[in-house]
């Protein structure tokens, strides 16, 4: 329960019995929103100055309300002040502890305001500044892959649909697809912002106030770019939680399918990358094991962060307006979401940045399954006049010959592919080429090098 500077409930006078210890224990959340004290009194500086500005407490008030706040703020950054569960959140801690602080005056604080719009502003400066984090992190991420394609341009891969080798092409071209999926995933949390940037502060309980505050003040002071437009929708609204946890989910499933990827191709059987000792783990039996485990932990994750969507999802579900006690869970979630996918940035980062293409296998792979038989259908048709179907056919029928020769298409002679289509000379054979199958996919967000080197420049110039 929250007490004033007589160890008083704020509310003391009108309930007249303490909170029973359980509710208490339950209902208190300052050890999850004692994160967001520097937003909290950054907004409560603030909502002093424009108090004054407006000529609803004086200048003297004001001051001795600002020196305070700085004090508490020094306190809690070096460990210096016992935030207490009977004071149930961050704000009523700090309200508290001003009380000691300056006497009786702190008591003007909270004129024209409520911890319904105090909150939600507190939240939405710290989701801001989450946000562009998480935009950081993933910015390191999309440079590792860069470095990583520009030293990759030429090495061969198969492509795989359904998991079966499809078309040759460039390892390059693979790890570009990631960094749209980032760059997918830096426009979502921008999308955000736009809600984001709407003040919540001044909106009060949930009617507004009868105080002649000045909305726009606080809203240049604390960053924001408009204030919100309907008190009851605001202290009610957590959207921008749900479109950031989206976001995280969104960003969370592109690093689990990364990690699912990457394991695959480390696994014995696909054998086409290799992991430094830095980023492998060892068995407690099995002496010759070397696991990904990080990318495992990093596929677990999505889990996690998908859990936290429903979390917001469910608490929201059939509430009604505007402020009820279930919303103070928000922040737990909120907290947990962006440690998690700091983390897992922090982790694919390093990853990326420590496993090596195996070429020769790449290459390998990539000469079995007959995976030129498009680049021949395509040379029929641009070479010998036929349909692509007619064509699509023809080659079916030129896979069906090496497969029974058990050759690939590389190894069957002019005189067998004449047998199927008497009109082909010599200069077919430049098809079962890899390169020149790589090389051909010049048409835009195609594998051909020149497009990837294009595309390289591209992103280099955007993550300037
Ligand atoms: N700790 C509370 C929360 O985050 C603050 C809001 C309290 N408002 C109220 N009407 N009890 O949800």
């Amino acid at each position: 329960m929250s007490k004033n500077k007589n160890n008083q409930a704020i509310w003391g006078a009108r309930i007249k019995k303490a909170t029973s210890a359980t509710f208490q224990k339950i209902g208190s959340s300052i050890e999850i929103d004692k994160r967001l004290y520097k937003e909290d009194i950054k907004v409560s500086k603030v909502h002093v100055e424009m108090l004054f500005k407006q000529k609803i407490i004086s200048f003297k008030i004001k001051n001795k309300i600002i020196y305070g706040l700085e004090k508490i703020e020094r306190e809690i950054k070096n460990n210096k002040i016992y935030l207490s569960k009977s004071y149930e959140d961050i704000h009523m801690n700090i309200e508290k502890r001003l009380f000691q602080i300056i006497g009786d005056e702190a008591g003007y604080i909270h004129t024209a305001r409520s911890r319904n719009d105090q909150v939600i502003t507190d939240f939405k400066i710290w989701i801001k500044s989450s946000t562009k984090e998480i935009s950081l992190k993933i910015d390191k991420v999309i440079t590792s892959t860069l470095k990583l394609a520009e030293k990759n341009i030429y090495t061969i891969m198969p492509g795989f649909t359904h998991l079966k080798n499809a078309q040759a092409i460039s390892f390059a071209h693979y790890l570009l697809a990631y960094i749209e999926m980032f760059n997918r995933d830096k426009k979502r949390f921008a999308n955000n912002l736009v809600s984001l940037d709407e003040n919540p502060l001044g909106v009060a309980a949930l009617g507004g106030t009868a105080f002649n505050i000045d909305r726009n003040y606080t809203t240049k002071k604390l960053g924001f770019k408009k204030p919100t437009n309907n008190s009851i929708d605001t202290v009610s609204d957590r959207d921008f939680v749900l479109d950031y946890l989206y976001a995280i989910s969104v960003c969370s499933m592109h690093i689990s399918r990364i990690a699912e990827e990457l394991i695959i191709w480390n696994s014995d059987a696909y054998n086409l990358i290799n992991l430094s000792d830095k980023i492998v783990t060892g068995s407690s039996i099995m002496p010759q094991k070397k696991n990904p485990d990080v990318l495992e932990y990093l596929r677990g994750k999505s889990g996690i962060a998908y859990g936290n969507l429903f979390s917001m999802l469910t608490i929201l579900k059939g509430l009604p307006l505007s402020y009820f006690k279930d919303l103070q869970d928000d922040k737990e979630i909120v907290f947990k979401a962006n440690d998690t996918i700091m983390d897992c940035l922090i982790i694919l980062d390093e990853f990326i940045k420590n496993f090596y293409p195996n070429k020769k296998q790449m290459l390998d792979l990539a000469n079995t399954g007959h995976i030129t038989a498009t680049d021949l259908a395509d040379y029929l048709v641009k070479n010998h006049s036929m349909s692509f179907r007619k064509a699509y056919e023809k080659t079916s029928v030129i896979v069906n010959l090496a497969e029974k020769k058990n050759k690939n298409l590389s190894q069957l002679s002019l005189e067998e592919l004449k047998i199927i289509e008497p009109k082909l000379t010599n200069e077919v054979l430049t098809v079962f080429d890899l390169k020149n199958s790589v090389k051909s996919k010049k048409s835009y967000g195609g594998t051909s090098f020149e497009n990837i080197k294009r595309m390289i420049m591209k992103y280099k110039k955007q993550n300037d």
